[in-house]
């Protein structure tokens, strides 16, 4: 399978290690994985001007780097949104990724999601898993699975293990 990592966080630390592990065990069960870092591309949110939908033919009329990440979106098989929780809810940078796929609709291929979250306190979860079904259910994707780590999970073997073996048995 070709698989797209959508990275929501800005910067090098736990959803990076969590992308990282998941990265691993799926290219060890022999998928091919492309990790894009939308956390710290400039892409702004959908405009609704429906250029897209008319002149554009599929395009954004934004000229930004969500150029980088619709290849992504046509081609692969599973798409893996990774976030940080900022304010109960992903990333403002993966958020706006995920509703410019509105110029084509939905990701073409894909068949499969999967949502790896990070976060300092327990259950801040609600609000981004949401937003995730959601999505999955309007495309018509199949939910692979939703793995979470908070507070001291972030970084633990434990926890990377467990993200490596869930990537391995896709
Ligand atoms: C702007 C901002 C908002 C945050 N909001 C929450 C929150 O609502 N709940 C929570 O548990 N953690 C919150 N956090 C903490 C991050 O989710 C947590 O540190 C996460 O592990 C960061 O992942 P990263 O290292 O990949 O950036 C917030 C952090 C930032 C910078």
């Amino acid at each position: 399978m070709k698989i797209a990592i959508l990275n929501g966080s800005p910067k090098v630390g736990n959803t990076a290690a969590m992308v990282d592990a998941f990265a691993e065990g799926a290219k060890e069960a022999g998928h091919e994985v492309e990790i894009l870092h939308v956390g710290k591309m400039k892409i702004g949110g959908c405009l609704a001007c429906e250029y897209c939908h008319g002149k554009g033919e599929g395009t954004c009329v934004q000229k930004d780097d969500m150029e980088k990440v619709m290849p992504a979106y046509k081609e692969a098989d599973m798409v893996v949104y990774a976030s940080p929780i900022y304010y109960f809810g992903m990333t403002a940078q993966i958020t706006a990724a995920m509703q410019r796929v509105y110029a084509i609709g939905k990701p073409a291929k894909a068949a499969k999601a999967a949502l790896l979250l990070s976060s300092s306190s327990p259950s801040p979860y609600d609000g981004a898993i949401a937003t995730y079904k959601g999505i999955l259910a309007f495309t018509g994707i199949e939910d692979a699975g939703i793995i979470t780590a908070a507070g001291d999970e972030n970084g633990s073997e434990a926890k990377m293990e467990e993200i490596r073996a869930f990537a391995k048995n896709l």
